[in-house]
């Protein structure tokens, strides 16, 4: 499936591109450098110099300036060239590098892949990143996965697996039977679970009253186009409701890097805790990041590779033998699909390469 280019991807979280530092992406396959020049200012250049083609990602940030690291041409944050060290220093008039517009937000670097004109307010509600309490947010991580990012999305908003696959840490097979809500608004899809009197998974065991005592516990992903989650996942003491409760706030965001592998960007945000020390806030908060990482990394990374590769090996053009669980995953694609079908019908809205 063609990749939707009129939407916002998470390029990077912010405190990823210092100050005066480069930054190399591919994004949709595309070969994207991210800068943050002395001003603080973020800009993103397709990573190709229009001199010779090197990666401007070989060179340097001075001052305003994205510096080649080949012959020196300078470009300017809009992508224009604006110095060329050379004899007399004419600027040649094809001299122009292809600029996509960003916008940093909850702190995060978004960038827009299409043609048409931006639109921030499009960009998904995560202000949870910004208004929480440092010692309540987890590491700002990110990984790589050999996947199409769609297998994941079908693997974040798949409730169900946690059960399985993270059974312990996360779920456990006693709530397997709990039925899995759907709800559609316009493009926003949500799928909920929630599961009475069940062993506490060892991860909310950590955040909540670490005495390994039944919980009920909640599940609740919101997925937004192309690959923007957020999972609000808590537990409480039976029959006593979300109130007298506690949740974590997974942020999943996934950006396509190619057909086959998908930039991962996660952190997690605790929410009414119960009270504790700063330090052991702060032993938590680390815990959590850890956990997190090895799950996703350990875990699910392994199966969902693996998954890619039966997909790409298969020769019988298999199709997936559905089940109820899976109603999440096929809406949330089925909304992408027509996005998507919608830029395919107008080719004018997609951008091939990095010509300007
Ligand atoms: S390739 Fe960039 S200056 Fe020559
Ligand atoms: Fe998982």
């Amino acid at each position: 499936m063609p990749f939707l280019r009129n939407t916002w991807y998470v390029g990077a979280w912010s405190a990823d591109v210092a100050t005066e530092t480069l930054v190399a992406r591919t994004i949709l396959g595309e070969p994207i450098v991210f800068a943050r020049t002395a001003s603080g200012e973020v800009t993103a250049l397709y990573d190709r110099c229009p001199h010779r083609f090197a990666a401007l990602s070989r060179g340097h940030v001075s001052g305003e300036a994205v510096v080649c690291g080949y012959h020196g041409l300078q470009y300017d944050a809009t992508g224009a060239c604006i110095r060329n060290p050379h004899g007399n220093k004419t600027i040649p008039p094809g001299a122009i590098v292809r600029r996509f517009p960003t916008v940093e937000k909850h702190s995060l670097v978004w960038i827009w892949m299409g043609a048409e004109t931006p639109r921030p307010a499009e960009i998904p509600d995560f202000r949870i990143l910004d208004e929480a309490q440092p010692k309540f947010v987890s590491k700002r991580d990110y990984i790589v996965m050999k996947a199409n990012y769609a297998i994941i999305t079908d693997n974040l908003l798949d409730l169900s697996h946690v059960n399985i696959l993270h059974e312990g840490l996360l779920g456990n097979e006693q709530a397997n039977e709990a039925a899995i809500d759907l709800d559609v608004q316009d493009d926003t899809v949500t799928v909920r679970r929630f599961s009475e009197n069940v062993p506490v998974p060892k991860l909310f065991d950590l955040t909540f009253r670490q005495d390994g005592k039944p919980v009920d516990t909640w599940t609740e992903m919101r997925w937004n186009q192309p690959g923007c989650m957020l999972l609000d996942a808590g537990v409480t003491e039976p029959g006593a409701g979300k109130a007298a409760g506690t949740s974590v706030i997974g942020i999943h965001l996934l950006t396509p890097e190619t057909e086959t592998s998908t930039h991962y960007h996660f952190a997690a945000v605790r929410v009414n805790p119960p009270q504790r020390s700063a330090e052991e806030e702060l032993a938590i908060r680390d815990e959590v990041s850890k956990y997190r990482r090895f799950i996703f990394e350990s875990q699910d990374e392994p199966m969902i590779e693996l998954q890619q590769q039966r997909i790409l090996q298969a020769h019988d053009n298999p199709r997936p033998a559905l089940l109820g669980i899976d109603a999440g995953p096929v809406r949330a694609q089925r909304i992408l699909r027509e996005h998507i079908d919608r830029e395919a019908r107008e080719p004018q809205l997609a951008t091939a390469n990095g010509e300007r």
